[in-house]
């Protein structure tokens, strides 16, 4: 989410910062922009929505003095909608200091309210021109812009990285970071700053970390790295391990490792801003908050992995809010006359907001009265644009064609769906809607433990496995969803047959495929869990291990009912039964990215598939 590129050094600016937007652009491409500081002391700018393109061209048509400080932005829009004026940097005191960000500033209603009261004049609807306000005031005081820094950031809530210059300080960028990355680049009589190295790869391999709730002021010739109150902060030096080839994708082999890397991170970005106090908070919602009063059915729409994480959202809103909720493909739904009616709200979820089945079946029930919602990753698609309300995922831009933060990302949002409505309906007393946001916030953590833990042993499996010509998944309740899902990504990426099934349908026809040596992939439910799913699901492991399969349990941390009819146990954190899914797909999806990578597939742009597929 967003890309951010600074530089001090005798070279060009401009070479630098569009070198590093280019790189970075897979962090979000809707609109890019650039201040340089030239040697007579004007700072000259331009921004510009689309892609990085657009602004190279407005460079070449409209062309600002090179300077010898510089900072750059490509953008993935969260506050106000992808335009020019919206576009980064934005700017404080009278245009002569220049901020860009990274990041959601959680307080900045607040904090736009106390400025536009004291004479502050907005230009754009974004969070960011809060933060350079209040810098640019700060430096009027102080005259320095790292103390300026110090003394804004004290203001701010929320996650974020910020950089700014300012025309009075030639050959100084400043630097500060809370929950949103950064990184420094060391060069030869310059130095440089990035979301992560591939920012300046191509001109130096020596970088430094910067910590949460640090400060860094870049000069030529030197670095200094201070905590937020101005104590100076040790920063770890490090070589950069890769050439500026693989920087595209941040240094990761494929988009898709690194997406998957990026689960917790896409899950904490849903979250983020939207739970306070042990309640859920969805202002976005709030114009359809009569709307969603009256509802009396839920109707999901989706295709995909999107559909997967759709049923997940009818488990969860139907237990907590207590409505019927159904889940359709969207290009099944139109073609049987469905029944809809004004207090049916049809649930759109799509990570590309694009997709053309799911378009046309929102048209299709909004022509027939029924009420509309769009969970969506693409600010501003068309999805979003013509449903009554929309619920914004943030796991930001997603490349890989086969989707997988997003999946974690839509589920997030589904389960806050569900707490909002269970609130308005009072279905869920306040502190069990404390309870369940309390696990929520914990999923990221757990996420992070998986992707961690996990990794390498399924990679092993994967490569023992990669002439395998067929794989099963079985999973029970919240476990089902999560094996149509590892079944889906092995077909998409590693061109497999493989199928998903209910764990107790497995009776009723599939285990007559079970033959000595099918590999069954199995997601084992919570022996803590008061149903009786986990003892179940133990007799379904034991029955087809009775006939020659080889069962590989993701399971949770503890579980040594299954050890003795496993063949390997993944394991996962303990978590409540909504938030399993959440833990167990991600080594399904690890998997399925290292069988493709074992058969020598790209596991980025599968055969025949598209990530936005705009045809019906
Ligand atoms: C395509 C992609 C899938 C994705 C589906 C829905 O088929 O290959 O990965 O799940 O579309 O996409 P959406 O953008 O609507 O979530």
């Amino acid at each position: 989410m967003c890309g951010i590129v600074g530089y001090v050094g005798p070279g060009s600016s401009l070479d630098v910062l569009l070198g590093g937007l280019k790189r970075l652009e897979y962090r979000g491409y809707d609109s890019a922009g650039v201040a340089v500081l030239a040697d007579d002391g004007t700072i000259g700018s331009r921004k510009r929505a689309g892609k990085l393109g657009v602004l190279v061209d407005e460079l070449d048509a409209a062309p600002i003095t090179d300077g010898r400080t510089g900072i750059g932005h490509t953008r993935w829009a969260t506050h106000g909608g992808p335009t020019d004026v919206n576009a980064h940097p934005h700017f404080g005191d009278g245009g002569r200091l220049a901020v860009i960000h990274n990041g959601i500033i959680e307080n900045f209603a607040e904090l736009k309210a106390e400025l536009i009261a004291d004479g502050e004049v907005f230009e754009s609807e974004t969070d960011t021109e809060v933060a350079a306000l209040l810098i640019g005031r700060a430096f009027r005081e102080t005259g320095d812009v790292t103390a300026a820094m110090q003394q804004a950031v004290a203001r701010l809530e929320g996650a974020f990285t910020l950089l700014a210059l300012h025309a009075d300080a030639p050959g100084v960028v400043v630097g500060a970071r809370r929950s949103s990355p950064l990184v420094i680049g060391l060069g030869e009589g310059e130095n440089f700053l990035g979301s992560d190295v591939a920012a300046f790869v191509e001109h130096t391999r020596r970088a430094m970390e910067i910590g949460e709730d640090q400060i860094v002021t870049i000069r030529p010739d030197r670095v200094d790295v201070t905590d937020f109150s101005g104590a100076p902060a040790q920063a770890k030096e490090f070589e950069i391990a890769w050439d500026a080839s693989a920087a595209e994708k941040g240094g990761w082999p494929s988009f898709m490792k690194k997406e998957i890397s990026e689960e917790p991170e896409a899950v904490a970005n849903t979250l983020r801003g939207r739970v306070h106090d042990g309640a859920v908070t969805l202002p976005e919602l709030d114009e359809v908050a009569g709307m969603l009063g009256d509802v009396n059915r839920v109707l999901i729409l989706a295709c995909g992995t999107a559909a997967y994480a759709g049923m997940l959202g009818k488990y969860a809103i139907e237990a907590w809010a207590r409505i019927p909720v159904d889940v359709e493909l969207s290009h099944e739904f139109r073609y049987r006359d469905p029944v809809l009616d004004e207090r049916t709200l049809v649930v759109s979820v799509s990570q590309s907001g694009e997709t053309m089945d799911t378009l046309m079946a929102v048209r299709y029930a909004r022509d027939r009265g029924a009420r509309t919602l769009s969970i969506c990753n693409t600010q501003g698609a068309t999805i979003p644009r013509e449903s009554d309300a929309v619920l914004y995922t943030h796991a930001g831009p997603e490349v890989a064609v086969a989707s997988t933060k997003a999946f974690v990302a839509q589920v997030t949002a589904l389960y806050l769906l569900g707490l909002h409505l269970a609130t308005l309906r009072g279905t869920l007393a306040a502190p069990d809607v404390a309870g369940v946001i309390a696990e929520l916030e914990s999923v990221p953590a757990k996420l992070s433990t998986v992707v961690e833990s996990a990794s390498a042993r399924i990679a092993e499996l994967a490569h023992w496995m990669s002439d395998t010509q067929s794989v099963l998944f079985l999973g029970r309740h919240v476990g089902f969803p999560v094996a149509l899902e590892g079944a889906l990504k092995l077909k998409e990426l590693a061109y497999i047959h493989a199928e998903g099934f209910a764990a107790g349908e497995l009776k009723h026809g599939p285990i007559a495929l079970i033959e000595p040596g099918q590999i069954v992939f199995v997601v084992v439910p919570s022996p803590r869990d008061p149903s009786s799913l986990h003892k179940k699901v133990v007799s379904n492991i034991q029955e087809i291990r009775a006939r020659g399969a080889r069962v590989i349990a993701i399971a949770e941390l503890g579980d040594v009912a299954v050890v003795p009819f496993a063949d390997e146990v993944i394991r996962i954190p303990l978590a409540a039964p909504f938030f399993e899914p959440l833990l167990t797909v991600v080594p399904l999806h690890i998997f399925g990215m290292e069988l493709a990578t074992a058969k020598g597939l790209d596991v980025d742009q599968p055969r025949n598939l598209a990530k936005s597929v705009t045809v019906e």
